[in-house]
């Protein structure tokens, strides 16, 4: 043991003077802490032919660091900061066999998830039927849709310890498990519809809100008469109203009508599936290893539209906007798993337009692991790396459009003409800086900084110019979200439209204290600084602009630029 931290060591301080470090940070006492357990893990796999070499015995051996859960150990937990809840499967304290996971039957036919707003009648019934049967199994039925809701409890409000790590909980959302634990759960849901109706071709439809003319909820979900129904909504987001994607809960947020909140979708998702979501980190959030702690960003579709519209949905009647606009409950609404379906279509989107160069290929993902129970009653351990194939697992979705690929936003005010209005501006207005450490500052309103550039050098056309807003304390219960802007030269065109939009914070508070962690925003903003001609300038204006009264109870530590490699 001691030999390996010697080897460690030595090897940190090699890496450190030869090789450029993965992310530049202005704060060098951070750059140690952020980077440790990526560069250990790094030099670890690199020197292991080293040790193994060195005296003959095999120990340079990574130690996996994968996440799984120990599922004899459930407890309560909070739904919400101030709602604790229990969502234990009934005895759990005893170990049950598991088998592990195996590909369905190649020879099985392809479940095809189709568009909900194209589903014809005679879909739309036997769907209705399965879901009815599944409604109506005894909660001692692991495949009861009530128990299939409380899966989604268990795993987002920390009621499972980590296995091997008994005061460390659980936690799927706000980290790399969030796409790939979904797939998993819907996977294993739709199967059981299927069978449920013995049908092994069921594929669960996905509300493709992304595309025109699917924004608004899917009629069949409003139909007080069928199962899909289900009265803890917001009724004033009932069809026709479109989605808004990009939502918050602020009595102030513009209601737009449906063609301009169409507009307003298709650019933000260009921004939050393209130009914002051009590294792994971006889109698919932080590194979250076995006593990791919690990891610190979200990606950006899992904050909005995934956050954003989790919380349209929900009613406004309840404390959290239950039951969608919480993790706890949200899975008791049918219509989580067309949204979710359609989170995982995003996903392999996503994928394709990085021609699957920005998958992760870290084993501590890949080898993370959870438990589900199948369609035959049987609980099976999945790991990450055996869902990254849709074909294998059997599915896959009907081709549709992705109109967001050509909405690129541009700027509000023509570059050169938002130059002369920002200068005129700086003279008349103090330079704010950047950094509120140690108190920080509080979101109580609007506010504008100059962020520096880092130190101009030679950057390689991959890295990625990264506004990083840190140390994000949310001390309430509620829904929060404020919005990123870059050198917004006129205040009322702060919308997502324009290409000022850098991004945004959409969260959704759960868990109990023990979840609770500061947060950062990582906004990928190279093309947006390209478009407003800003490239090249030494600083650049942030501005802040809270979208929920909640914002008053969120403090920051400051912004900062970093490079992602
Ligand atoms: C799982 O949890 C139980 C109950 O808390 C505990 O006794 C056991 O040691 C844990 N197992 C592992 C491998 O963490
Ligand atoms: C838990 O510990 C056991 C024994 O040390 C080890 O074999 C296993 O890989 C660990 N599991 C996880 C998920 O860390
Ligand atoms: C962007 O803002 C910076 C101030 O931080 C300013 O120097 C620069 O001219 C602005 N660029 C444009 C294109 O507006
Ligand atoms: C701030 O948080 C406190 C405690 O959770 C809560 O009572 C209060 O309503 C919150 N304020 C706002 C404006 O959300």
């Amino acid at each position: 043991m001691a030999e390996k931290k010697w080897v460690l060591l030595v090897s940190l301080a090699f890496i450190m003077v030869m090789s450029p470090l993965s992310s530049r940070i202005m704060d060098s006492a951070q750059v140690l802490h952020l980077n440790m357990g990526e560069l250990a893990s790094m030099v670890l796999g690199k020197f292991q032919f080293w040790a193994t070499f060195n005296n003959g015995v095999d120990r340079g051996t990574v130690e996996s660091r994968a996440i799984g859960p120990n599922m004899t150990a459930c407890h309560h937990s909070y739904g919400r900061p101030d709602l604790l809840v229990y969502c234990c499967p009934p005895g759990f304290e005893k170990s049950v066999p598991f088998v592990d996971f195996e590909f369905p039957d190649p020879r099985s036919p392809v479940k095809v998830r189709r568009p909900a707003h194209l589903l014809d009648e005679s879909f739309i019934v036997k769907y209705n039927k399965a879901l009815s049967i599944m409604k109506s199994l005894p909660y001692d039925d692991p495949r009861s849709f009530a128990r299939q809701a409380e899966l989604h409890c268990q795993f987002c409000t920390g009621a499972y310890e980590q296995l091997n790590y008994s005061d460390t909980p659980v936690n799927i959302h706000r980290t790399w498990l969030f796409f790939p634990w979904h797939r998993m759960m819907i996977y294993f849901h739709e199967r059981i519809l299927g069978s449920l109706i013995g049908d092994d071709s069921f594929a669960l439809p996905f509300w493709a809100w992304d595309i025109p003319e699917a924004m608004p909820m899917p009629d069949y979900y409003v139909n007080e008469n069928s199962a899909f129904f289900h009265t803890e909504r917001d009724f004033s987001h009932f069809p026709p109203r479109v989605a808004d994607l990009a939502y918050s809960t602020d009595k102030n947020h513009p209601h737009l009508s449906n063609d301009e909140q169409i507009d307003v979708n298709l650019k933000f998702m260009y921004t939050q599936m393209v130009s914002g979501a051009r590294k792994t980190e971006l889109f698919m959030g932080c590194t979250y290893r076995a006593n990791d702690g919690y990891c610190d960003t979200t990606g950006t579709v899992e904050q909005a539209p995934h956050n954003t519209l989790h919380t349209w949905i929900g009613s406004s009647l309840n404390p959290g906007r239950e039951d969608m606009g919480k993790f706890y409950s949200a899975a008791k609404d049918p219509i989580f798993y067309a949204h979710h379906s359609n989170i995982d279509r995003l996903w392999e989107a996503w994928r394709k337009i990085n021609n699957r160069r920005l998958d992760i290929t870290d084993p501590d993902w890949l080898d993370s692991f959870f438990f589900f129970y199948d369609e035959n009653l049987k609980l099976v351990k999945i790991k990450v790396r055996d869902v990254l194939d849709t074909t294998k697992l059997g599915y896959s979705f009907e081709e549709v459009d992705h109109p967001w690929l050509n909405h690129r936003p541009p700027p509000s005010v023509p570059p050169k003409q938002a130059r002369q209005m920002l200068k005129l501006k700086e003279n008349k207005n103090p330079v704010f800086v950047s950094d509120f450490r140690p108190d920080g500052r509080v979101l109580d309103g609007i506010f504008t900084v100059k962020v520096l550039r880092p130190m101009k050098r030679e950057r390689k056309e991959e890295e990625e110019e990264t506004i990083v807003v840190y140390g994000i304390e949310v001390k309430g219960n509620d829904y929060v979200k404020f919005d990123v802007y870059v050198n917004l030269s006129d205040e009322t065109k702060m919308n997502p439209k324009f290409r000022e939009f850098a991004g945004t914070f959409a969260h959704i508070p759960g868990g109990g204290d023990a979840m609770k962690k500061k947060m950062k925003l990582k906004l990928g903003v190279s093309e947006l600084l390209k478009d407003l001609e800003t490239d090249e300038d030494e600083s650049i204006w942030v501005t802040v602009s809270p979208a929920t009264v909640s914002c008053s109870n969120v403090s920051i530590e400051g912004i900062r630029i970093e490079y992602i490699e």
